[in-house]
């Protein structure tokens, strides 16, 4: 079973503990988890033969290493994509925390990832790029079926997220019952944020704007359409001090024990919605 928040800010570890391991791997989440994330983070893509895998980018070209890992991964079997060593590339890029073992990761399927932590984690899921991948929401609420997780999703231990309304909106279609956070791309300069948020409370729970969105007004309206708020993402204590004092609800970072460390520093911040938001 999942353990309780230990604050009012929910820690949600960024494709892990990405800024320490490289992300989407089994190491990067079992660090999260070491260092009490309350959520990991996954990002879905779909294979060529119609697998969904755990990778930010459409492209293996980052974060992949081997022969023939390169190009989309649509193009790629899952066969393909399991060659392909994930961790050398955050090995090259960050020397001072590189580790031999990270070598040995590889690309994890959505049931990989569910088979290994079950119900005993809090997860949090985006579906990226739908528009490319028709069906990848039906196959994401299979799989959590295949797990016995859609109660975990109704009782808001599995969040789905996406930039994309109309996926969103899709799975709200299938099933009223999960808990949806639509992310938002950087506010247009003289936006009034009302009117998105307006919109984003008829079918969602929460919102993922870009931190530098976010301030004590943003939060404030946020809260009066019910709207939890969770910016992506959030890596400097400063700014994980400032919002959690703003009224935060939870912040995407990289760095979960650093997150973890500034709300014990803080001490208890103020809940999270206002009295009246039933649960919709
Ligand atoms: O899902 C929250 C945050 O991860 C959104 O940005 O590009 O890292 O998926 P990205
Ligand atoms: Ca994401």
């Amino acid at each position: 079973m999942t353990v309780p928040y230990t604050s009012n800010v929910a820690i949600v570890a960024h494709r892990g503990a990405s800024g320490w391991a490289p992300e989407h791997t089994v190491a990067s989440y079992d660090l999260a988890l070491s260092l009490r994330a309350d959520f990991i983070e996954q990002d879905l893509q779909r294979t060529k033969d119609s697998v969904l895998v755990i990778l930010h980018d459409e492209t293996l070209d980052r974060t992949l290493r081997g022969y023939g890992c390169q190009g989309k991964v649509a193009d790629h079997t899952l066969a393909q994509l399991k060659a392909c060593d994930a961790g050398t590339w955050f090995n090259e890029k960050s020397p001072e925390k590189a580790k031999l073992a990270y070598e040995r990761e590889r690309v994890l399927t959505l049931d990989d990832l569910l088979d290994r932590y079950r119900d005993t984690v809090r997860y949090y899921i985006e579906t990226k790029n739908p528009e490319d991948a028709p069906g990848m929401e039906r196959q994401l609420l299979e799989a959590l079926d295949r797990h016995g997780l859609r109660e975990a999703a109704h009782g808001g231990r599995v969040l789905l997220q996406s930039f994309s309304a109309p996926s969103l909106r899709l799975m709200r279609g299938m099933d009223r019952g999960l808990q949806l956070v639509q992310l938002m791309e950087r506010l247009p300069a003289g936006e009034d944020p009302g009117v998105v948020l307006d919109s984003v409370a008829r079918y969602a729970q929460a919102v993922g704007p870009n931190r530098l969105d976010v301030t004590a007004s943003f939060i404030a309206m946020a809260h009066a359409r019910c709207l939890i708020v969770h910016p992506y993402t959030v890596n400097l204590e400063g700014e994980m001090r400032q919002l959690a004092r703003d009224g935060i609800d939870g912040m995407f970072t990289d760095y979960p024990d650093r997150l973890r460390k500034v709300l014990q520093a803080l001490g208890p911040t103020k809940p999270a919605l206002p009295a009246g938001c039933a649960r919709r």
